[in-house]
């Protein structure tokens, strides 16, 4: 089926979504929409949040997106039922593959999840996690500096390092968690600064893989899989300033055919 998938997100941490999309999903043409200009959306009320994620949805909808993957764990956690109901082609969020993720990690049942204060706040995750398993011990922490600091392209270094290690202060010193959710989209792009922060024997959990392994799954049930033997050109937006976005963009998708193109606010 010739049409692409759509993935939004609230900046550019969605990319690491994308970056696993393209790596198992090879034939699917992809559009992304980054909310840059209005990220970050973990500071901001449910109302917003699903706002703003409606009208990402809306610019996606004018480009005949077969599915919808959300990206973003706030818009996730406020957004996702919505989405469900009203649409009439499939959507995935990203709390439940990252939830199953670490389901599968665990040996002792204690799991650390880091995200924005809206994803904590809504407790989706510890939600998820107890769908599967109810007693799971969850550990939850917002670290509010992290999608700020990536938006700046601020990913590695000594500055970072401070940002992370003062961040997680409250879990890094937990002995029993032996598992730690990424959950933010933006994380990913720290995932190393947060390894050595919380020691090796750790596992460090980031939902996309999960997340495109649940793509393909849904596009086989919907049968909207792309069997065209082409490589797909992907297409890129931002809603905001281009320069860090077109960097990032770069810095993870070397050797992928991309476009990146600019929009106003979506409507
Ligand atoms: C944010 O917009 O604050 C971060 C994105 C996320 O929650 O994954």
């Amino acid at each position: 089926m010739k049409k692409p998938i759509g993935v939004i997100d609230s900046g550019v941490g969605g990319l690491t979504v994308v970056h696993e999309l393209m790596r198992q999903l090879p034939k699917e043409p992809l559009i992304y929409l980054g909310d840059t200009e209005r990220c970050p959306y973990g500071p901001r009320t449910e109302e917003e949040v699903k706002q703003f994620t409606w009208e990402m949805v809306h610019f996606l909808l004018k480009k005949n997106i077969k599915m919808l993957v959300i990206a973003c764990n706030t818009a996730t956690a406020f957004a996702i039922n919505d989405l469900h109901e009203k649409l009439d082609i499939p959507v995935i969020g990203v709390i439940k593959p990252g939830a199953r993720a670490a389901i599968k990690s665990t040996e002792n049942d204690y799991i650390g999840i880091i995200g924005t204060e809206g994803t904590i706040r809504s407790e989706a995750y510890n939600d998820a996690l107890r769908q599967i398993k109810s007693e799971i011990e969850v550990l939850s922490l917002a670290c509010p500096a992290f999608a700020p600091m990536v938006e700046k392209g601020l990913l590695e270094g000594p500055e970072a390092r401070r940002v992370v290690e003062k961040s997680l202060v409250p879990i890094s010193k937990h002995d029993k968690m032996d598992t730690l959710i990424l959950g933010c989209t933006h994380y990913p792009l720290l995932k190393d600064t947060i390894q050595e922060v919380v020691g090796e024997d750790i596992k460090v959990i980031s939902s996309s893989e999960e997340t495109a392994r649940e793509t393909s799954t849904t596009l086989d049930i919907h049968q909207i899989a792309d069997d065209d033997d082409q490589s797909p050109l992907h297409q890129f937006y931002a809603t905001g300033d281009l320069e860090i976005f077109i960097d990032i963009t770069q810095r993870i998708f070397k050797d992928s055919q991309f476009e990146v193109l600019t929009i106003k606010h979506a409507d």
